[in-house]
């Protein structure tokens, strides 16, 4: 008797067992009345502590890049803590995870993904140029340079499975494309637009635009809204800087996204905050392009996204409190307790060393380009930040602006006249009506 009752035990628990597996996951949806919150990190670059030191070529290395590299993980701490305690429904990384791509680099980052996911968050990635076959991998030891492995396609594929990969409802056969159903009524389309690994340019070929259609076909059927999510820019940031940051192709890719009625794309890359839109002539239809500032890069924030189908969407910047984190988790580091000041020197010293030296080569006396250099280390941080136009005029009545319109055509006059002539004034906030 008691054998026929173990018998019957495990095939109630096999029938149990069977039917929990074919069952589809339950995807839910997104009611009128209800909205979702989505957190944007953009381009992380982690580096894991095994990898430095604290030799001279490391602090060399470190004066070389935008990105406060010596801090990645302190950023990513932070985002962490904040997921925790806001508890966000999705939170999406548009690439550019690591620091050149090295495999301990991957491997450490999905390990933070993990936690952060522990929470009951979802958490979608995408590659950017320096996650994959990236033979610029490095690593620092015995005060030299190193070269370490990077991972591949495949591997990165292996790596992300819990994030995107393994819940995709579709995948691109030429690209890590794919396509995600995190609710019933709005799908993420988290788009790989890395032209050649690890080159910096992007793009999107043909067969992919051709897949791209047939996702929005699958979301029209059940009435879902479209996200993109893509490493590279849809639409030029910048007058200046833009090569290789907007996807080659982009007016081949805008005509798609008009096509199919895709409303908001948010990219990262270009590692400066900003937002812009292009509306279709013939429709009326308006894309918005989205770039989310690096996290390590000042003014070191992520964006925020909700979206309730009533509503439509609303997009936010939010700036770490570095200083904060550092005081109540009782950490030594004085750069962290006083992290005000020493990102606005590092910001200096990295981020407008390019534009010291432009100044340096001017004809102007040492008092004069103190005064233009003032004037552009303050312009650039309105800019880097994502504030523009009002924000900068205070700026046109400096002495260092006066000085600059008065020059001759020059990579600064061109660079400073460029910051003012933009679409919008605050690329940190913005409201998209529903369609
Ligand atoms: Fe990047």
């Amino acid at each position: 008797m008691k054998k026929t009752s173990a018998v019957i035990g495990i095939l109630v628990l096999i029938f149990f067992l069977a039917t929990a597996c074919l069952k589809p996951r339950e995807v839910p949806m997104i009611s009128i009345d209800e909205s979702i919150n989505m957190y944007i990190v953009a381009d992380p670059h982690y580096m894991s502590e095994k990898l430095t030191d604290d030799s001279k070529t490391f602090i060399n290395y470190l004066d070389t890049v935008d990105r406060m590299m010596k801090y990645t993980g302190v950023f990513l701490d932070i985002v962490e803590d904040e997921i925790k305690k806001n508890q966000p429904d999705i939170v999406v990384f548009p690439g550019d995870l690591t620091n050149n791509g090295s495999r301990v680099n991957h491997l450490e980052f999905e390990k933070r993904l993990e936690r952060m996911k522990s929470t009951g968050t979802k958490i979608y990635v995408v590659p950017g140029n320096h996650d994959i076959n990236n033979e610029k991998a490095l690593y620092f030891k015995d005060d030299q340079l190193q070269l370490t492995e990077s991972i591949n396609e495949d591997e990165f594929v292996k790596i992300y499975k819990d994030y995107g990969y393994g819940e995709a409802i579709s995948r691109d056969e030429n690209t890590l494309s794919y396509l995600a159903k995190p609710y019933k009524n709005l799908w993420l389309l988290m788009l790989d637009t890395t032209k050649d690994y690890p080159e910096p340019g992007g793009y999107i070929n043909r067969d992919t635009l051709n897949w791209i259609v047939s996702c929005s076909e699958m979301a029209k059927e059940e009435d879902a809204e479209i996200i993109v999510v893509m490493h590279h820019n849809l639409l030029d940031h910048s007058d200046i800087i833009w090569e290789d940051y907007t996807v080659d192709n982009n007016t081949s890719v805008l005509n798609t996204f008009h096509e199919i009625g895709i409303q908001v794309v948010l990219s990262g890359h270009i590692h400066i905050q900003d937002i812009k839109s292009h509306t279709s002539v013939e429709t009326g239809h308006t894309v918005y392009d989205i770039a989310t500032s690096s996290l390590p890069v000042y003014n070191h924030q992520y964006g925020q996204l909700t979206y309730s189908p009533s509503k439509g969407y609303d997009y936010q910047t939010i700036k770490l409190n570095v200083e904060k984190y550092a005081l109540e988790n009782n950490l030594k580091d004085e750069n962290l307790l006083s992290f005000n000041k020493y990102s606005e020197e590092f910001f200096i010293n990295n981020l407008c060393r390019k534009h010291k030296e432009s100044i340096r080569l001017l004809e102007l006396s040492d008092e004069e380009k103190q005064e233009v250099f003032n004037t552009v280390v303050e312009m650039n941080k309105k800019y880097f930040s994502g504030y523009r136009n009002e924000a900068l005029k205070e700026y046109i009545e400096s002495e260092g602006f006066q000085i600059v319109e008065g020059l001759g055509e020059c990579f600064i006059q061109e660079y400073i006249m460029g910051m003012i002539k933009d679409q919008n004034a605050d690329n940190n906030k913005l409201h998209i009506p529903i369609k």
